[in-house]
């Protein structure tokens, strides 16, 4: 099955059930307590709270997202910065018309997984939550009764914490609740989130217990399924990067046979990733700056320098990157492809801007470290310093490091910076006294 027909496939299931197909919001939320968009609830989040939703109780949605928590991982078989998210939701349980809580909720999700998409039982496995004493919220007996009423045996559905299987609040406060998780073949694919909590403060605040867990008058669900896991597993790949939503970007960058491609995988897969990334970054509206969202961005930008510088990859595959990417996506965004000049121009600048400073100043990080190579640290001051003067990213020498099986002393690190900030403070408003 193709990419374009198990988005269909998806959209379709839930329309027949009933649900308003929403398009994606933007990458840029409205939330202004995340950066980014992380979650499809992300911008139904109000009607899980006071508000009434204005498309019904049953929404359905394809929503882009960008994680960067586990953005060095990306180059295995699943991570990835950029990724869609399939997602249903219900609000209003139970007095608002046709909303929905578990029992629906995990029949939607066996009856697409199993029936609709043939995925056999030996390959699923669940996980339900299993209680948090001090956030004072019960096992969730309901929902492994409800997977066992349609032939789950027991022996395939396993209890997860607080951490694995309670999700929410995103942003600094808001709805959250316990899980239920579809696994196949290992991988987590479809989180079923069942919104019964306000928390009141952010899931960190939730997770040391200083929260205070208030019942929501109205309970919803949120689900969340990872498209291009998902694709992983119906087009029987090895890795996210070999389904047909990778394989025309890897095609392209291989061009042809620069570069040994088996000693190179994770660079190639990096390259891939976080350009999709900044495509969608930049289409939405982010400039490369050295804030906030902006240096999300420049990171991103960097990391393509630095693996592309490796790869050798000649001048033009950015530009016959972009068009692939736009290719992919033209019929689901086509504001990419309105945006396609901008995004090249962009890429372009910070590659002359930057692309010479970042070289040199990996080789001298490279260099440099060797002296700390006998205890496998290096000091944060030093690091801050060649991030300060050339630009080179904490990730980018976070990964290097790694590489040469050394570490970043990261408690100095972020020392050094809070101290750079409070004397750039200081000369600012010596500035302003002026
Ligand atoms: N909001 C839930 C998640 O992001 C579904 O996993």
């Amino acid at each position: 099955m193709t990419y374009q027909e198990i988005r269909k496939k998806f959209l379709d299931f839930f329309e027949k059930q009933g649900h308003k197909i929403m398009p994606s919001s933007l990458l840029i939320p409205e939330d202004q307590s995340v950066l980014f968009t992380s979650a499809g609830m992300q911008q139904f989040k109000k009607y899980y709270l006071d508000s009434t939703s204005p498309c019904g109780n049953r929404v359905s949605s394809i929503q882009k997202c960008l994680r960067t928590v586990d953005i060095n991982e990306v180059g295995d078989e699943s991570h990835l910065t950029f990724f869609e998210m399939l997602g249903n939701f219900s609000f209003n349980f139970p007095e608002g018309e046709a909303s929905y809580f578990k029992e629906e909720a995990i029949r939607f999700g066996y009856e697409l997984i199993v029936k609709d998409f043939n995925i056999p039982l030996e390959r699923i496995k669940i996980s339900v939550f299993r209680g948090d004493l001090k956030n004072n919220v019960p096992e969730d007996r309901e929902s492994l009764e409800i997977w066992k009423s349609f032939g789950i045996s027991e022996d395939r559905i396993f209890f997860g914490d607080i951490k694995d299987n309670f999700w929410g609040p995103t942003g600094s406060n808001g709805p959250c609740g316990p899980t239920t998780e579809i696994h196949i073949d290992g991988i987590e694919i479809w989180n079923i989130v069942f919104n019964e909590y306000l928390s009141d403060v952010s899931r960190d605040g939730l997770l040391n217990g200083s929260a205070k867990l208030l019942p929501l008058r109205r309970k919803g669900v949120d689900t969340g399924m990872g498209l291009e896991r998902l694709i992983l597993v119906l087009q029987n790949q090895e890795s996210v990067f070999e389904t047909d939503l990778f394989i025309p970007i890897i095609t392209e960058l291989r061009g042809k046979n620069l570069y040994d491609y088996k000693s190179n995988q994770r660079s190639e897969r990096i390259i891939a990733d976080h350009l999709k990334a900044s495509v969608f970054v930049i289409s939405d509206g982010v400039m490369p700056s050295n804030i906030e969202r902006g240096y999300i961005l420049r990171r991103l930008i960097r990391k393509i320098m630095r693996h592309s510088e490796k790869l050798n990859l000649p001048q033009d595959f950015l530009q016959r990157s972009l068009e692939t990417i736009i290719n992919i996506y033209k019929e689901y965004y086509p504001e990419l492809n309105k945006n396609k000049e901008k995004i090249l121009n962009i890429f372009n600048e910070e590659f002359q801007k930057f692309g010479k400073a970042l070289d040199k100043g990996t080789k001298e990080f490279e260099k440099g470290i060797i002296e700390f190579k006998s205890n496998g640290i290096i000091p944060g001051p030093y690091a801050f310093n060649i991030q300060q003067s050339m630009g080179v990213t904490f990730d980018i020498m976070e990964d290097i490091a790694k590489g040469k099986g050394m570490k970043i002393d990261i408690d100095g690190f972020k020392e050094e910076e809070k101290k750079h900030k409070e004397i750039s403070k200081i000369s600012q408003e010596k500035k302003f006294r002026r």
